[in-house]
Order: C-alpha cells, then structure tokens, then sequence
C-alpha cells in the first residue's frame, strides 16, 4: 500500500469528529511500533519525520523503512515532513515519496508565511501531496518565555481567517498553549482562541506539543475541530525508560535487540493508548 494523503485521512477525522495521530519517527523500532499500534487499534495513521529524525536517519533511509512497514498494513498510513522549513528538502521529500509536508513559516512575517506556503502548495497539490502550515509560534517547554510573551505568539483567529484564504492550505498548525518537550507544570489549553479559530477557518485543525496534554485536554481540543494531533516526546520517553529498565535489570546483558525489543513494545503501548484518546481506534 502507497502512503495516503494527510488531507485524505484529516477529512474523514472532521466528518467523524475524532483526530489522527501523527507519531515521530525517530528509528525503525519507531516505525515498527506505530504501523502495530495502528493495525492493532485499527486506525488511520500518520508517520511523520522531524528535521532531527532527518538529520539523523536521512530522507531515503526513513522513506524506506516507513514504506516497508506500510507495506503490509491493512490501515491506511501516511508518510508527512514535520517543520519543513526549506523549500528544497520539502522538494526532495515529495520526491521520494512522502504523502504529506508541512512547511513551517511560522517565524516569518505574515506576508512572507503566506507566501512560501503558497509556493510550496504549487509544487505539492498537483502531486495529490498535502500541505500543512503554521501560524502563530508554538515553540519548545525549554524556551523561557512569560505568559504575556506566550499570550502573544498564540494564533491571531483573524489572522489564521486571511492566512488560509490568501493559502489554500488543507491544514493548519495553531498556537493555543502548547509548546514541544515535557512541560514543566501542566499546559491549559485556550479553548476559546480555539473555537474562535474554528469559527472562522474551515479547515482542519493541527496541534503540535501534544505530549503531556492531559487527556480531558485533548478530547475537548478534537471536539472543537482538532484533527490532526502530534505526539514525540511520550513516544521517546516510554522507549528510553523501557531501555534504562532492561539495561539497568539486565547489566551484563549485550544483544541490542533484548534492550530494544522491550522499547518498541512500550512505544507501541503508548502509541495505542493515544489513538484510543484521539478517538481514531476503529476508524480505519
Ligand atoms: O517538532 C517536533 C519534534 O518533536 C522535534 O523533533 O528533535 O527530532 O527535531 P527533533
Ligand atoms: P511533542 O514532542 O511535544 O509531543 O510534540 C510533537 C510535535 O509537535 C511534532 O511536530
Ligand atoms: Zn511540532
């Protein structure tokens, strides 16, 4: 099976009120444990490789291991860039078989966001590739900022309303509270930015940082138009534990596979408890 379209999967999640879960790929045993989770809980998936994971595994070797996996799957899956920034390896990744990009011009001025974003749907749409932006700054746990500065890099609804008419664009990242990494103290949502959004953009929803959002957070995030929800860190800290357990219990022990077999088997418990949260268990 061919990756699908995230625009394809993001549609059907709108009309059936749940959301897809996009989970990083950061090595096989990743990719492994997300087509299981998603074939165990029968649910639309989506793949998607971080600028890190690139740098780290490299495009061609990702697209090989996350076509292999889907290959055999029985769930539709997707393969998607996650913060594309440059347009040349967004180009590049199209070109080895992606099914979806984000390009994130988020740090841009508004004009200039608009701009990239429509260039690189240009490329993309005729190929039946899916585009997702992002507007307004999401960020890391790690940035110190104060809450007037976080207040401040949140999505402008009347802002996301102007970006996605002058784009086009099938989805949209938004800044309502959430930042990338463990959070410190627990992340509250800004559920009226959000329905504000919603009411004035008519397509679907993306929300990145989704680690360590308690779950009443997320299922009320979906239902008011979430469809597309991002996870990484629980994902790295559920495998790195499983490895510093087996490690730690096992201290003699040298065969890799003995350490990471244990990690993907706890990747894939957590995986499928998100898609169980995001509602999409038995959507596929
Ligand atoms: O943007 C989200 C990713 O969690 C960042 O991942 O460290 O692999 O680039 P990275
Ligand atoms: P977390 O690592 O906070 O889950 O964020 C993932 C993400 O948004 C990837 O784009
Ligand atoms: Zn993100």
């Amino acid at each position: 099976m061919s990756f699908v379209p995230v625009d394809d999967l993001l549609k059907a999640a709108e009309a059936g009120g749940y959301a897809v879960g996009a989970f990083n790929c950061n090595n096989m045993e990743i990719v492994q444990a997300i087509v299981k989770a998603a074939e165990i809980e029968k649910a639309p998936v989506i793949m998607q490789a971080s600028q890190g994971a690139i740098k780290y595994a490299g495009i061609e070797f990702i697209v090989a291991m996350a076509r292999e996996a889907a290959s055999a799957a029985k769930v539709p899956v997707a393969l998607h860039l996650d913060h594309g920034t440059g347009f040349d390896q967004i180009m590049w990744c199209i070109r080895s078989g992606f099914s979806s990009v984000m390009i994130d011009g988020s740090k841009k001025p508004l004009e200039e966001n608009i701009a990239i974003t429509r260039k690189v749907i240009e490329c993309a749409y005729p190929l039946g590739i899916s585009v997702e932006a992002e507007l307004g700054k999401i960020g890391g746990t790690e940035d110190d900022i104060s809450v007037s500065d976080r207040e401040a890099m949140m999505t402008d609804p009347e802002e996301a309303r102007y970006f996605v008419e002058k784009t086009g664009v099938g989805s949209l990242a938004v800044a309502i509270g959430t930042a990338h990494g463990r959070y410190k103290g627990e992340p509250r949502l800004d559920f009226d930015r959000l329905k504000k959004i919603r009411s004035l953009v008519n397509v679907p929803i993306v929300l990145h940082g989704s680690s360590g959002v308690p779950e009443d957070q997320i299922i009320e995030a979906v239902k008011l138009g979430v469809c597309k929800v991002n996870i990484d860190t629980n994902i790295r800290e559920a495998f790195v534990d499983a490895v510093r357990k087996v490690a730690g219990d096992h201290p003699d022990e040298i065969d890799p596979r003995k350490i990471l077999g244990p990690a993907r088997d706890a990747a894939t418990e957590i995986i499928r408890e998100k898609i169980r949260i995001f509602g999409s268990s038995g959507k596929a």
